[in-house]
Parts: structure tokens; sequence; C-alpha cells
């Protein structure tokens, strides 16, 4: 099963790539895997994901390898993070004081994901902007990395102002990059989030209260006018409003090289779940909107306006002074409850790795919503191609990574914490009954996950050095 099509075939693998696709290919039988009856996809691509992020003095709590074997749990064998923009320390010799180093930014999130399990590969975080950093954005080719992400918001900590993001967006276009934006709108936010505290407002609903929707819609049509003025090509992340879609669709149909993504819990989730006693569990940025949001949204991917469901997986434990077992050890990362009385402390992101392509497949495909071949372009195909991934990943091609999961259209399974593999204490879709499920997955030819079994290995993730991406 590709983006384009479903077919019959055999699939050869020799040296970890697909080299045969053709019915009644012959091998010994030792070395054959019959899946008949089920379907094979082509590993998928999560665009979005933060392993091991520094944030509100504590980390996201899945490093490179466990959110990695989550991922594989899941169907994923690629996924792409972050590198947080930062300088060395002043004594270090390398004289840059705080300005970012990209090198240096680079070689610190290498060195967190020499455990990688499955492939990844990088997105910078262009969080400073000045002269030095302008010259030095081209030599991000060089190292595999074709995306910068910008942000509107976050005011003082992580947003550019616009004239830097245009800036940015000159250069991008100039060196085949793709600049990736995080839009809501900082002042308003800022604002909001000082009145609310200053009424005593804590409650984890004021994260949402603070972040008004209209802020992100006018923050995506403001960056895809700057794509338009610029020429560039720019991708929204995390798209959580109706009218983002309207607003992306308005510019493509213009012309404008302007893609989009979302993920599942912007699909199923509302404002209503941070007023439940739990709320911080829900708490991501941008919060989650309306019921009439989550409609539009699977519209959006229905009629083709989206190209992506990537995770943004960023987990926090709920209550991180209760340790819980991983791989036979007990471990306890600080999380949510570091908020518990002022909802601006409450680390953002929530996870999702592994949920995404079984919840994905239960509630699109099998519902109607996509079709099976619009799963496979959403989760790895699309992925694959705008992040200059394809046809290595992202395809059954012969030449492509075998990358590959067999998936059992039929297994039922009560969805929860208990098969979760995501290094936290709880699962935002609890109980959930899914039809559809990885049954094996494939990385590069080496059979990682067999049903329950983990047989990935820390290490065994190679770094992917992306091209120039394809406008989709
Ligand atoms: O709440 C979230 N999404 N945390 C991760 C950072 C980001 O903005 O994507
Ligand atoms: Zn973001
Ligand atoms: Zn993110």
């Amino acid at each position: 099963m590709t983006a384009e099509k479903t077919f019959q075939s055999d699939i050869l693998i020799e040296d970890e790539k697909i080299s045969r696709l053709a019915p009644d290919l012959e091998t010994d039988s030792d070395h054959q895997i019959d899946a008949s009856g089920k379907l094979i996809l082509p590993g998928g691509v999560d665009p979005h994901v933060h392993l091991d992020l520094p944030m509100f003095n504590t980390v996201s709590s899945d490093d490179h390898y466990t959110g990695h074997k989550a991922a594989a749990f899941g169907g994923t064998t690629t996924c792409m993070d972050f590198v947080v923009l930062e300088s060395p320390s002043p004594d270090s010799g390398r004289g840059d004081r705080g300005q970012g180093n990209f090198q240096y930014s680079v070689d610190v999130w290498m060195k967190k994901a020499e455990k990688a399990a499955i492939d990844y590969s990088f997105h910078m975080n262009l969080t400073r902007f000045n002269e030095k950093i302008a010259k030095e954005i081209p030599s991000l080719m060089k190292m595999g990395i074709q995306t910068l992400k910008v942000f509107t918001a976050y005011n003082g900590r992580l947003r550019l102002d616009d004239g830097s993001i245009f800036k940015a967006l000159r250069i991008a276009r100039d060196n085949g990059m793709l600049v990736m934006a995080h839009c809501e709108n900082g002042d308003v936010i800022e604002t909001l989030v000082n009145e609310a505290l200053v009424a005593g407002h804590k409650s984890s609903e004021y994260h949402a209260l603070t972040r008004p929707g209209w802020g992100a819609v006018e923050s995506t049509l403001r960056v895809a006018s700057m794509a338009a003025e610029t020429e560039a090509s720019v991708y929204i992340v995390h798209m959580n409003m109706g009218s983002e879609v309207d607003m992306l669709n308005y510019m493509r149909e213009r012309g404008v090289k302007v893609m989009g993504e979302t993920c599942p819990q912007y699909l199923f989730f509302t404002i209503d779940n941070l007023r439940q006693a739990d709320g911080a569990k829900w708490i991501c940025s941008p919060p989650m909107r309306s019921k009439a949001d989550n409609e539009r949204l699977w519209e959006g991917l229905s009629e083709n306006i989206l190209q992506t469901v990537g995770t943004d997986h960023c987990p926090f434990y709920f209550d991180g002074t209760k340790p819980i077992m991983y791989e036979g050890e007990a471990i306890a990362i600080a999380g949510k409850e570091l908020g518990k009385d002022d909802f601006t402390k409450i680390p953002n992101g929530l996870p999702g790795i592994q949920d995404r392509m079984p919840i994905l497949w239960s509630t699109g495909v099998n519902t109607g919503k996509i079709t099976k071949n619009q799963f496979v372009a959403l989760t790895s195909t699309n992925p694959a191609k705008i992040f200059g991934l394809y046809p290595q990943k992202g395809a059954l091609m012969e030449g492509s990574d075998a990358d590959i999961v067999i998936w059992d259209e039929n297994k039922k399974v009560k969805y929860g914490l208990a098969m979760s593999y995501q290094r936290t204490d709880y699962n935002l879709y609890e109980g959930w009954e899914l039809t559809g499920y990885p049954e094996k997955v494939f990385l590069r030819g080496k059979l990682i996950v067999d049903g329950n079994e983990w047989k990935g290995k820390r290490g065994d993730g190679k770094f992917l050095k992306r091209n120039v991406g394809a406008v989709l």
C-alpha cells in the first residue's frame, strides 16, 4: 500500500534496501516472511517530535532511545526533532557568547541522538537572528539540515520579529531551504497571560484562554503572506484552528508555496479537556480548540489542504514525583506537577509518537474520512517528500530503504498506557477501542518490532542528511 495505489506483490530485501518488487519472487524459505492477508506500507515518517528537550527546569521525558522505541511500536521508522539553538559557554574558546552557534548546537543534538533506535534527522530552531547567523544559515545545508523553525510566539524566549522572519525566508528561498512556522500571536499572549496572573486565574484552562485561536489564524496568514512576498516555501506546524485551514487553502489556491501539518490531538480534543481535574495532561502550545475546529481540520486532511500529520510529541509526566518502570528501571522525571498552582509553569507538550498511526487509522481510515492511500501519504510519503528524504524514505520502491510495516487491519486493541512505550505516566487515548495495528516493523530490513516484542537496539538508528525537499 503506497500513497498512490494498493497492489499485490512480494518484496525482496537485500543490503537494507528494497531490491525487487514483483509477484512470485523466489528466495530460500528460511528468510521468507508471510504477510498474506495483511497490508504492507512504508515505515511512518514523523516530521515533528521533541526528544530530550529542556523546558521549564525539566526535560521532555522521552529521549532518542525511548521515543524511537515508542515510535517503532506505532509503525514509525523515521522521525525529525528540533535542535535548540545555543552557544558554547563563554570560556570554551569558540567565542560567540550567547549569539547562537549552529555547529555547536548540532553537535549537542548529535550526542543526544547517539542512542537512536530508528532513523532520524534534525530541524534547526531559528530563535535568534543577526548578521552572523544570517551568513551562517546556508552552512546548515552542508550538515544535511534543510529546515528552519521560526516562532511568532514565546516572547523573549523563542520568538523572532516579523522583519527577521522575512529575512530568514529570503535566505531559505536562495538556498533551497524550508521555513517551518509556529503560528500564534506572541504579543497578545503576553498581554493576556499577564492579565490572567494579576486576576489570579491560574488553572489549566487559562493556558488556552490566554492563547486565542485568532492569533494562530492571523499569524498563519501573516507568515504565508511573507512566503508569497519572498517566494519562499513555508510549512505551518501543528495547525489547530479550522480557520487556519481556510487561510492555508486561500493562499494555496493563489499559488503560494505554503504547506500545513496537523497533529492527532487537534482532531479530537478541546478546551473542555483542559477544564478537567487532570487538564494539565492536555496542555501544549498551541492549545486545544473546539469541536468545530476538530471537524474542519479533518476536512483539511480529507480534502488534501493539509499535507501531513505529525505528532509534536513532547511528553511530560502528569505526576513526575512518582517513578514509572521503563525497561526494568524506576524512572521519575519532573513534569506537569511543576505547574499545579500556575498554568504558566506547566511544561508544554504531550505524548503521541506511538499513537499517531494507529489512532489515525481507526479514526480516519475506518470511518471513511481518509482513504488508505491518503493515510500513507499523510503519515509517511508526504513528510518524506517535503523534508527531502524521498524516495529513500516514505516509499515502497526498488532502491528505497527497507523500512516496512506489516499492518494488520483487522487487529483489535484496547489502547492506552498498558500498550504504550512512550516514557510517561499517561496516554491521551486511554481505553480507546482501535481496529488496525502494526504487526511487524522493519528498519532498513531489520525486524525491530515483532508483535509485542522489541527487537530494536540503541544506536541502530542513523542520522539522515536531507536534500532540498518538494513543495506539495
Ligand atoms: O507544546 C508544545 N508543542 N511543545 C513543543 C514546542 C513547540 O512549540 O512545538
Ligand atoms: Zn511549535
Ligand atoms: Zn513542536
